[in-house]
């Protein structure tokens, strides 16, 4: 098959461990080709602007794209560029995978939660929020609609299906939050029943992090709205090993982008010793989107047997000795094994 994919290499640790993932994405020989475009501080230094046209065109033509880190300036008058993707690309599913692997500093071994956080409403719509002009009242207005949270739940379903995944939890505050919250979940039981095969649970955010943090095995795909599903992934992060390791895929009807969680790392850019784990394994989530779940899941075995064997090559922040290079080395060594 033969496919080309917009890739933004991004800001700070962006062409560092962009390099590195497209050298394993060739090792892969899943005929990709790229198209590079700029965004952020980059695009803003060479064409005057965070998100050149060119860039939003480029991404509407191939449907996908991989990107690196944005930095979104400090101050008035920018407006973050993810944000910005998300919301011109209607790129409703922000799926965000936490997936134990070997040598991590997390306490726990055997995690696999898939958390499907709504990307476009809830309390994250900038229209929501005022502050009174004598400064003293501010408001924020979460607004969740019966179709946004429809096509939230019903991808969750969807995508617990399609990977074999036995229960969906959805997360809310409806005992508190009874309209905004309440909407969502009401819509959620309704959609479970079409889905019999999936176990449904609900459970409140409050518990639900407790129950991370307490006994996370329980948890399978967890369903839920925008800032509810911000910070459960973080946490879900952190019970893996953190952001090195976690993607994050931002899913529309007619376009994805695939990224790492984490930003553009201004402290280490340029060191050499950025961990590209996150940005492969926002690859290999890519390639599952293009239908080739083979390929990804070699690509995540590859991963997973570096990190067990490979100790000295991994980078600092897993504790090894190694560098971005070093690392994208050892994962190609295993590819070609
Ligand atoms: P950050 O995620 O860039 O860094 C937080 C800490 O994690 C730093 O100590 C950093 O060195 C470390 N870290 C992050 N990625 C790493 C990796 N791959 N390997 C090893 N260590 C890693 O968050 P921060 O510092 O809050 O944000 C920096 C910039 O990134 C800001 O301009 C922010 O707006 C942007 N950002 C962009 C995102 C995106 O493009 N999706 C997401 C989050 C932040
Ligand atoms: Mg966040």
């Amino acid at each position: 098959m033969s496919k080309t994919i917009a890739v933004i290499p991004g800001d700070g640790i962006g062409p560092e461990i962009m390099t590195a993932t497209l050298r394993v994405l060739d090792a892969l020989d899943c005929g990709l080709s790229y198209d590079f475009v700029d965004a952020g501080m980059v695009a803003l230094e060479k064409h005057g602007d965070l998100l050149p046209k060119a860039t939003l065109d480029k991404i509407a033509e191939h449907r996908v794209a991989l990107k690196g880190p944005l930095t979104t300036p400090i101050g008035d008058g920018f407006t973050s560029v993810n944000v910005t993707l998300r919301r011109h690309f209607d790129l409703y599913a922000n799926v965000r995978p936490a997936l134990s692997f070997p040598g991590t500093k997390s306490r726990y071994e055997n995690i696999d939660i898939i958390t499907v956080r709504e990307n476009t409403e809830g309390a994250y719509r900038s229209e929501g929020q005022t502050l009174s002009a004598d400064g003293e009242i501010a408001e924020s207005v979460a607004r969740n609609t019966r179709k946004g949270s429809t096509r939230i739940v019903r991808y969750a379903f969807e995508l617990a299906v399609k990977k074999g995944r036995k229960k969906v939890t959805a997360v809310h505050k409806a005992n508190i939050l009874k309209t905004s919250s309440g909407l969502f979940l009401n819509v959620a039981r309704e959609i479970a029943k079409e889905y019999p095969q999936i176990e449904f649970n609900e459970m409140i955010v409050d518990n639900t992090c407790m129950q991370l943090v307490m006994k996370p095995e329980q948890f399978d795909v967890i369903v839920t709205t925008n800032l509810f599903g911000d910070i459960l992934s973080d946490l879900c992060a952190g019970l893996v090993g953190g952001l090195g390791l976690a993607p994050g895929d931002n899913i529309g009807e007619h376009a994805a982008i695939f990224e790492a969680v984490h930003g553009s790392a201004p402290d280490i850019a340029g060191k050499g010793i950025a961990n590209p784990c996150a940005l492969l394994l926002a690859a290999a989530d890519m390639l599952d989107y293009l239908d080739m779940v083979a390929k990804g899941d070699q690509l995540r075995q590859a991963i997973r047997d570096t990190m067990t064997n490979d100790r000295d090559s991994v980078t600092p922040d897993l504790g090894g000795k190694g560098s971005t290079s070093s690392f994208a080395d050892a994962i190609v060594k295993r590819l070609a094994a």
